[in-house]
């Protein structure tokens, strides 16, 4: 345990694994936390109770309380329910209602979710008031959150919430929770002031939920070094560059890591075979041909195996996959991909599939343990964002021993040093600008001292594994900042 005074920390997000997770934020609201009880903070984290949230977990939950809130401008009130799970030192508490979160999964649209994530932000910060629990820090985490710093300077600020220090942290720029002033005005019950331009209020008169959280958070973090400078920009700013340059003097970025006990070779129950640092040349073939025979595919151990496992959106830089696929496979190289989205993406992978049968397989699903498998049964892996604010499945794939392929971008940058052939250091191969023929020549490279310089490969696939992918030093970032938050 750090010797650091001891913090209490509120995480407020719409999204934690192992209950209900769809992407990246579900692991940091996870592993966070528990890096977090490492640093001497007592951490609670809010969620909301969705019905997807499996069996076994809401068995395990206890009633801790419930009252009614009023939420809507017109009065309108709303019963909260908490439901507490206190696992390896944190507490998770789980915001019930039927109405917003007893159907369906976490996101659907913005007509039924904006109405959700005002009640939830307000029903969690209520939820601390009625336990009693008053935290010194609030940390919130992308828009679904981001009305929390709102309410906590406004509506909630004569309560004893009014003196905690808020933390807004975006994870993906993108997604804001946009909708006409009066709607969320409506639903949230906010004054008029909160939605002029400099607050939550945007030119054309709607209102931006997560500019409410950069506005009135004291600080702002997002999940990279790169990322935090780029989202000043108009290429990656969506529209919030300028709000965030304004706001430039309390923005900074703290790059994610990894569960390493979640993520271990060495442990993981869903290998064929595990592996460390010691025997990994030999056992990472024995998952690679349990893969392939998984997954139906040709079994070869000398094949080239290149995995893919994301969320099937153009921020993962797919277009410039789909438009080299056939210039990267040869009788060499298999591809496999795992991953749910966009129709567009789902349909051109299973046609590469068919058209390279027995070395390309397309997996459109979202499976835990089948990433698990992918991580350690291939070679490389393949992350080739548009954007990308940090990006775990690099991180995981270096723990894997599997050399990442990446564009040079927000956390992809921070975080994979790329190969240098007159020095041979480095822990992948990478390319800048957003071009297809760069991404394939990046595979190419990479392709070349496989085949050509197994020995340079075998020396990269080692430094992957020895880099240290944990949350140990981002967590001690975390906690120096919540320190400086609050000197009392
Ligand atoms: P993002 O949050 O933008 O989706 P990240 O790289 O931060 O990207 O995190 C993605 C997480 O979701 C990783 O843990 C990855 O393994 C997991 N993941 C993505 N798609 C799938 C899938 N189809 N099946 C299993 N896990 C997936
Ligand atoms: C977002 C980002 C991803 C990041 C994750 C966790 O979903 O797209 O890059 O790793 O959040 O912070």
């Amino acid at each position: 345990m750090a010797d650091t005074p001891r913090r209490s920390i509120a995480f407020i997000g719409s999204e934690c694994y192992p209950f209900v997770k769809t992407g990246g934020l579900g692991d940091v609201m996870y592993a966070l936390p528990k890096a977090l009880v490492a640093q001497n903070c007592d951490v609670r984290v809010l969620v909301p109770k969705y019905a997807c949230i499996p069996q076994k977990y809401k068995d395990l939950m206890v009633y801790r309380g419930s009252f009614d809130m009023d939420l809507c401008s017109d009065g309108k009130r709303y019963f909260v329910g908490i439901m507490e799970y206190v696992w390896d030192g944190v507490v998770y508490d789980f915001i019930e209602n039927e109405e917003f979160f007893g159907w369906g999964k976490p996101y659907t649209d913005l007509v039924v979710d904006i109405p959700k994530y005002c009640f939830f932000c307000k029903a969690a910060l209520s939820a601390l008031l009625y336990m009693n629990w008053i935290p010194d820090i609030v940390h919130c985490h992308d828009w679904q959150a981001g009305l929390v710093p709102v309410y906590m300077r406004t509506l909630l600020n004569g309560t004893a919430l009014g003196k905690s220090r808020a933390i807004f942290t975006i994870h993906n720029l993108r997604f804001q929770g946009i909708h006409s002033k009066e709607h969320i005005q409506y639903w949230t019950g906010l004054p008029d002031e909160v939605f002029g331009l400099p607050y939550i209020g945007q030119s054309n008169g709607n209102a931006n939920m997560l500019k409410g959280g950069i506005t009135f958070a004291d600080l702002v973090t997002t999940v990279s070094n790169t990322y935090a400078q780029e989202i000043q920009t108009g290429f990656y700013g969506e529209n919030l560059d300028a709000h965030l340059r304004y706001h430039a003097y309390k923005l900074g970025g703290i790059v994610n890591g990894i569960d390493t006990n979640q993520w271990n070779p060495a442990t993981d129950k869903h290998l064929a075979v595990n592996y460390d640092a010691s025997n990994v040349h030999e056992n990472k073939k024995k998952d690679k041909l349990a893969l392939q025979e998984r997954l139906g595919l040709n079994q070869d151990e000398g094949k080239f195996v290149i995995g893919l496992v994301s969320r099937l959106t153009n921020q993962k830089g797919l277009d410039l996959v789909n438009s080299i696929i056939p210039q990267v496979m040869d009788e060499h190289t298999q591809i496999v991909v795992l991953g749910t989205g966009d129709a567009e993406y789902e349909n051109s992978f299973r046609y590469y599939e068919n058209a390279y049968k027995g070395n390309m397989a397309s997996c459109i699903m979202y499976d835990e343990s089948l990433a698990h498998s992918i991580y350690a049964g291939c070679d490389a892996f393949l992350v080739p964002s548009l954007f990308e604010p940090c990006g775990l499945t690099q991180l995981t794939a270096m723990r894997y021993g599997t050399v990442p392929i990446v564009r040079e971008t927000g956390g992809l940058k921070d975080t994979v040093a790329p190969y240098n052939e007159f020095t041979n250091e480095g822990n992948g191969f990478t390319f800048d600008h957003y071009s297809a023929w760069l991404l394939l020549d990046a595979i190419n490279r990479a392709k070349t001292v496989y085949f050509t310089e197994p020995e340079r490969w075998k020396q990269m696939v080692d430094r992957d594994m020895a880099k240290d992918v944990s949350w140990d030093l981002s967590a001690q970032i975390y906690k120096d900042m919540y320190l400086s938050l609050t000197q009392w």
